[in-house]
């Protein structure tokens, strides 16, 4: 038994997909999670890449009620490891309808965008390894570009020194009971927040930040679509090569 199966060998391991959003920045005529990429969709290829990994042994989809039976077909295809469930108003109501429904005897969730299908075993591996030393952890890369702060009327107000930003990618892994609570107290005080880790804030959690890749991409607009092509192509033509 290698050492991160050792280190984690009576942990449960949940993991949280959302993919109950309406993907309107996409302007396509289906949910950008079903478009597929060379004949697999967006949302199994993601699947795939947890399914894969031993030490995850919960994964639970967050879906569109309307979407149902299309995960129905999906879930048939893998074991009971795979669950669905309903998806609410906001991604945190659907990621807490996940959260609720996981194993309480999994005590690491880690939660990641349905729509984010090029991450790799490596981080997600890495990301379970520095819950070690941490309680909360994210992937992110570093930002590229310069990133003003503005106001109302779209001057700008400050720029903030860019070796101190990242932008954050999913997964993001957390102690299950950390998470739950965050939870509560983004409901109770109606706190809105665009990822999990922001909930962290929130409660004063020190957050981890560890390498992702910017091959690690959420598909959000027509133009991401282009390069999911490139980077699905290249996944393949490793896999391949690595079969030789
Ligand atoms: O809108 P945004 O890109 O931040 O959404 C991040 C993730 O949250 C996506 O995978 C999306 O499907 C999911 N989501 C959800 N339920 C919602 C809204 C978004 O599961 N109500």
């Amino acid at each position: 038994m290698n050492t991160l199966n050792s280190n984690f060998k009576n942990i449960g391991i949940s993991v949280i997909l959302t993919a109950a959003g309406s993907g309107t920045r996409m302007g396509h005529n289906k949910p950008k999670q079903f478009i597929e990429i060379n004949g697999v969709s967006i949302i199994e290829r993601t699947l795939k890449k947890f399914y894969d990994i031993n030490l995850i042994n919960e994964i639970i989809i967050i879906i569109r009620k309307d979407d149902l039976d299309y995960y129905n077909n999906l879930k048939n295809k893998y074991s009971s490891k795979v669950k669905i469930v309903i998806g609410g108003k906001t991604r945190e109501e659907s990621t807490y309808n996940g959260l609720l429904e996981t194993s309480e005897n999994n005590s690491i969730i880690l939660c990641h965008d349905g729509v984010r299908p090029f991450v790799t075993k490596e981080i997600i591996l890495n990301s379970i390894k520095a819950m070690k030393e941490y309680n909360a952890v994210v992937v992110a890369v570093p930002a590229k570009d310069t990133i003003k702060s503005i106001r109302e009327d779209k001057t700008i107000a400050y720029t903030p020194k860019r070796k101190y930003l990242y932008n954050a990618q999913t997964p993001q892994v957390f102690k299950r009971d950390l998470l739950v609570s965050a939870y509560k107290k983004c409901f109770q005080e109606d706190i809105q927040v665009t990822d999990d880790s922001s909930l962290m804030e929130v409660i004063g959690e020190k957050v981890k930040i560890i390498d992702g890749s910017y091959s690690n991409i959420k598909i959000t607009t027509k133009e991401d679509l282009l390069f999911a092509e490139i980077i699905a192509k290249t996944e393949e033509q490793n896999e391949n090569r690595n079969r030789v």
